[in-house]
């Protein structure tokens, strides 16, 4: 039952683009999946972590594929889109599901997690946490599967925007500061699943402009503009994260990546909305409030639907439409250097290791 769910779901993302295009391996097997990371890439272990309601389970979440499946969305998120597009028939399921079928990977990522996990935040599966669980389980899956496989990693949103929310008087000193511990964690992490998970293909998103979500925008009432500080920690941190995986590349042998300029094509969708097909880039598709950006899928809160959801950017309060989520993709997948460098996911798992520009040029 689980399984049909689940392919009849994942058909939607066959239509949206060419099987002649699907990258051939060494084995001839498509690589293997991991997803590390928060909301964005959630594509349900929040539902089996703990019993506390999660919105995303539930309509209008999934609207758009008639199927809440917890991922925080209207539809398919982009490591779904991703794993069709390297090959693979069905998406990867959440971890912590006990009937997952892990043999083409896996989700690790949670709604809430930050990379500087506190011992007393329970609501979570942090950062270090899921890295901890895949080195744990690591032997579902050969050495060789693992040194082929890719490894998603969306992680910093929520240390910034809690930071932001506990912190709002914070100087920039404090907020240099806190970017500069959630790097040093994050490449701890990163280093820890090289070694101890032999990991060696990241695609890593550096973050978006977070100070221009809707949710941002409405509680702390911006109007127009963004949250300058939140805008601020994201940029420094998206700078040094570049340097810290290009540095990576050196003491650590065949460690090697795609970095997304996610930043980039969230700020150009703002800007210039309608030459995206957008008619919404501040407002959220559902939820309620001043940019309907709380509330999505509370059945005691009186949120509002859009009609047409891919006319939107943002699905709620901070995250993407399908649309959105596809287009981003499609980019990450084969974009050119403009947008992600030094390759693009496609060329990270068709070459190899020692094929693969270690940096930039
Ligand atoms: C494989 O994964 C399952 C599910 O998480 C876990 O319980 C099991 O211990 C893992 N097996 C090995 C050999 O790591």
């Amino acid at each position: 039952m689980a399984k049909n769910t689940n392919s009849l779901f994942f058909l939607g993302v066959l239509t949206s683009f060419t099987l002649a295009s699907l990258p051939v391996s060494g084995s001839g097997e498509p690589p293997l999946l991991f997803t590390f990371g928060d909301s964005s890439y959630d594509v349900g272990n929040t539902k089996f972590f703990s019993s506390v309601f999660d919105p995303a389970t539930v309509w209008p979440y999934g609207d758009s594929v008639d199927d809440p499946t917890g991922r925080w969305s209207d539809g398919h998120i982009v490591p779904d889109f991703v794993g069709r597009m390297i090959g693979q028939q069905e998406p990867i399921p959440p971890v912590l599901d006990p009937k997952a079928d892990l043999s083409q990977g896996a989700s690790f990522a949670m709604a809430g997690a930050v990379a500087l996990g506190s011992q007393s935040k329970t609501v979570a599966m942090n950062f270090g946490e899921q890295i901890s669980k895949f080195v744990e389980i690591r032997k579902n899956w050969t050495d060789e599967e693992r040194a082929d496989g890719v490894y998603m990693i969306n992680i910093g949103a929520d240390d910034y925007l809690n930071f932001a929310k506990d912190h709002p008087n914070a100087n920039p000193a404090e907020q240099i500061a806190l970017v500069a511990s959630v790097l040093t964690r994050i490449s701890r992490e990163l280093m820890k699943l090289y070694r101890s998970g032999g990991a060696r293909k990241f695609a890593v998103q550096n973050l978006g402009p977070l100070g221009c979500l809707p949710i941002v925008r409405q509680e702390f009432k911006t109007g127009e503009s963004c949250l300058e500080m939140v805008n601020f920690m994201v940029k420094t941190h998206n700078e040094r994260l570049i340097h810290l995986l290009r540095a990576m590349t050196v003491p650590y042998r065949g460690f090697r990546y795609s970095f997304f300029d996610f930043n980039g094509e969230i700020l150009r969708r703002i800007s210039e909305p309608s030459r995206h097909g957008y008619t919404d880039a501040t407002t959220s598709c559902c939820g309620t409030g001043s940019r309907n950006a709380f509330g999505c899928g509370y059945n005691n809160v009186h949120s509002k639907l859009c009609s047409y959801q891919k006319s939107f950017l943002f699905f709620d309060g901070r995250h993407n439409t399908e649309k959105t989520n596809g287009e981003i993709a499609n980019l990450f997948y084969s974009g050119d250097k403009n947008v992600v460098s030094p390759v693009n996911i496609r060329d990270l798992v068709v070459r190899s290791v020692s094929d693969l520009p270690a940096q930039a040029i």
